[in-house]
């Protein structure tokens, strides 16, 4: 077979770099810990905040799968849009009190909404750290492309005075626990500069959901504004234990994307069997305010132990500076039982890897003793 050497090449400057990524074999998954290369350790890498991946029993779910079809087999808009749809769209209706869309997983939705949503004509503004995935939806859609300073609602406020006069439909997007850093978006300012400058809102929720607010709808109803975000975003793969995404939306938009996000028309339906997990998910997800609960004072805890500034999200960053010293944290915790790979460029701007420790309701805070003791040694010996 014919080789590819500038490709080889591209690899060994990765590899030379510290950037080249392998794929681990996880052997097996019990609770909140991992199997891997025969060991047995604490997994901080997963987005399964609920700690439903290994909770909900696929058996149950299975028996009410009985005569179910393996696939769909088709589009959801030819033969693909079978019963489970309907079931997981009309609990997400009425959780959040307005029309649901399922996409097929929460990049190809973030792909297919903002390209639907945005062209030539119009401009979108996204908050400098978004996910990869709102960055080529942004791309994708040839709309003008400003990104506002982490956090910065003034700067935000400056490029909406600037520049949105001379677009048709205009875009805000930003997460509402960002995915590396773990801090939260400040919903008031969105929310009013939306209002003021004639914007939609594409909230994120994909670390939010199941994490924050009274029933785990995320960090909208946490904060009373579910209403007021016209594009909510949430992803079945994270708290959720099973796999693909919902945008939560008025009728129109909801119309809108079926007829024009071409991530959602142009691919295969889920099967049913993936819709029945998101559907035991969310059936539950109300009653587990122990679980959120619990992840807030896990997440409060470790920050404080390690000098970090107070939150509660379950995404605790050690940002260690340079790509070999996150390698090296990553292999010493490895060596005491933990699992947590190091992140690197580009997932997070150069100069800025990190251990990203993500906490689960399935831990307790003695499993992180440790932990705790290496990082403090670590950044020490390293300061
Ligand atoms: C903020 C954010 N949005 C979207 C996605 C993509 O979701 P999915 O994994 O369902 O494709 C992720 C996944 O990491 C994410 O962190």
């Amino acid at each position: 077979m014919k080789d590819w050497p500038e490709l080889t090449q591209e690899l060994a400057q990765l590899k030379r770099q510290g950037r080249f990524r392998q794929l681990k074999n996880i052997e097996k998954k019990e609770g909140p810990y991992v199997y891997v290369g025969g060991r047995r350790l604490l997994n901080l890498s997963s987005n399964d905040y609920l700690g439903l991946t290994t909770r909900l029993r696929l058996e149950e779910i299975l028996a009410e799968l009985a005569s179910a079809p393996t696939g769909a087999g088709a589009a959801r808009l030819l033969s693909g849009n079978h019963f489970w749809y309907e079931q997981v769209e009309e609990l997400l209706a009425a959780l959040f009190k307005r029309p649901a869309l399922i996409f097929p997983s929460g990049y190809t939705a973030n792909l297919g909404i903002i390209s639907a949503l945005c062209g030539r004509k119009d401009v979108i503004f996204a908050d400098k750290l978004v996910h990869a995935s709102i960055i080529d939806g942004a791309r994708l859609s040839g709309a003008a492309f400003f990104r506002y300073p982490h956090l910065n609602y003034e700067a935000l406020e400056e490029l909406l005075k600037k520049h949105r006069f001379r677009y048709r439909r205009a875009l805000i997007i930003s997460e509402s626990v960002f995915s590396m850093d773990g801090d939260k978006a400040q919903l008031a300012p969105l929310c009013e500069l939306k209002e003021r400058y004639e914007a939609f809102l594409l909230l994120d929720e994909a670390h939010a959901l199941g994490v924050f607010g009274e029933r785990g709808l995320g960090l909208s109803e946490e904060e009373e504004r579910l209403s007021e975000v016209d594009l909510l975003l949430g992803t079945c793969g994270k708290a959720l234990g099973s796999y693909g995404a919902f945008v939560v939306t008025s009728q129109t938009l909801k119309d809108y994307l079926i007829n024009k996000a071409r991530s959602f028309i142009f691919t295969t339906a889920l099967p049913p069997f993936v819709l029945a997990v998101t559907k035991r998910a969310l059936t539950l997800l109300p009653e587990l305010k122990w679980e959120r609960e619990k992840l807030r004072r896990l997440s409060r805890s470790l920050r404080a132990k390690l000098g970090l500034s107070p939150d509660d999200t379950p995404i605790v960053p050690v940002v260690v500076g340079s790509d070999e010293q996150a390698l090296s944290l990553a292999r010493r915790l490895e060596g005491l039982g933990y699992f947590a790979p190091a992140i690197r460029p580009p997932t997070v701007p150069p100069g800025t890897a990190r251990l990203r420790i993500s906490l689960t309701a399935a831990m307790e805070e003695e499993m992180l003793a440790p932990l705790v003791a290496e990082i403090r040694r670590f950044l020490a010996e390293n300061s």
